[in-house]
């Protein structure tokens, strides 16, 4: 399939507070100078916070990751998980229409998107709610046919309970995820035949639908409203992020289940207090020009070009000893400031390396510039 960008896009794209600090915090798993193996994360990131993937977006994770805008494009491109156009707010139904599937009836399940939804795939429902595509192997084939919503399967699905799944979230309501006729998972449809000694210990739900009714994120967006210590290997564990539910708009008195006239909702980032105090930002002190003796050669940071290097003239740095008294804050300023590098203090730890540089000692970069091996 040729999936190109869409032809509208928004001017510009940035990840809240919340996001970018959870961005930063992903960045500390990988080690310096791979940091482009967070593409496919942050992408997906982006998705969530604005439902699909944009041009700014991909440009904006790109940029933050170091990488020529055309690699994330290339990631971008390449897999189906992002969405290049808008897609309905509440649901875009990805049904699968390979083998399994198609043999149990995913034809017929199609028949019903282009009837309730939209005609074609990728079009918007006429309330902007729902669209939907057909896509490849899910990997859910014994229980076929089924469709991807978002991070959840619906699987089992008939015509009946593929058009009722349609009008429940029309009407507000989060239908259960996981198999739609029964079954416990994807054990034989008359009943087990092995290990039958488990079926009494059993859970309500099996550990994927278990999961996500637990954490109540079936249908959401992850854009701010969720609290989970992702990255536990930092000091006292940060608690990052935060996203607001996606809740299905429920349809005015009067009007049909499947195409109310309300208009699409944006998820709102609910951003915790927590959050905030870590994301807080506050300018730092600037001057007007450097000192006598002129400014420092900020080029001996590692992550500091002769564009960022202007750049931070611009906005009144000219000497190691001031970055390397930015706090937190201060570098969350900084790093929002840094039109195009957005996150490159943090990310490449300025200050720590102009910390040494402005007691007069070297690192391993600044050795290379001063020998002329840095281009
Ligand atoms: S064929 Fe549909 S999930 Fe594999």
């Amino acid at each position: 399939m040729l999936r190109r960008l869409h032809h509208e896009q928004p001017e510009s794209f940035a990840f809240t507070p919340a996001n970018l600090e959870w961005a930063k915090a992903q960045l500390t798993k990988y080690p310096e100078g791979r940091e482009a193996s967070a593409v496919i994360p942050f992408l997906w990131r982006a998705q969530e916070q604005e439902g699909w993937l944009t041009k700014p977006a991909i440009e904006y994770v790109a940029d933050m990751l170091g990488m020529a805008h055309i690699r994330a494009l290339e990631v971008a491109t390449f897999y189906f998980m992002f969405q290049l156009q808008p897609v309905g707010s509440v649901a875009h139904f990805q049904i699968c229409g390979t083998l399994s599937c198609m043999i149990m009836g995913a034809e017929d399940l199609i028949a019903v998107a282009k009837e309730k939804i939209a005609p074609a795939p990728h079009m918007l429902s006429d309330d902007g709610r729902f669209s939907w595509e057909e896509v490849e192997c899910l990997g859910a084939c014994a229980n076929a046919p089924m469709a991807q919503v978002g991070k959840d399967y619906y699987e089992d699905l008939t015509t009946e309970n593929f058009s009722d799944l349609i009008d429940r979230l029309a009407a507000g309501e989060v239908p259960v995820p996981g198999p739609q006729n029964g079954r416990y998972a994807a054990e034989p449809l008359s009943g087990l035949t092995s290990l039958t000694e488990y079926e009494s210990g059993r859970t309500q739900y099996n550990a994927s639908v278990a999961l996500a009714t637990e954490l109540g994120d079936t249908i959401k967006r992850i854009d701010g409203s969720e609290v989970a210590v992702t990255t536990p290997w930092l000091a006292g564990g940060r608690k990052v992020h935060v996203s607001a539910r996606k809740t299905p708009v429920k349809p005015k008195e009067g009007e049909g289940t499947t195409r109310p006239a309300q208009a699409p909702t944006k998820a709102k980032p609910l951003v915790t207090s927590e959050v905030l105090r870590s994301t807080e930002a506050k300018k730092p002190r600037t001057m007007d020009a450097p000192r006598d003796g002129g400014a420092d050669d900020l080029k001996q940071i590692k992550g500091v070009g002769p564009k960022l290097e202007a750049m931070l003239h611009k906005l009144g740095f000219f000497h190691f000893d001031q970055i390397a008294k930015w706090t937190e804050t201060e570098v969350a300023w900084v790093d929002e400031n840094l039109e195009g590098f957005k996150g490159r203090v943090s990310r490449d730890g300025w200050v720590d390396q102009a910390r040494r540089l402005s007691a007069g000692q070297e690192t391993e970069f600044s050795k290379k510039v001063k020998k002329g091996d840095v281009y």
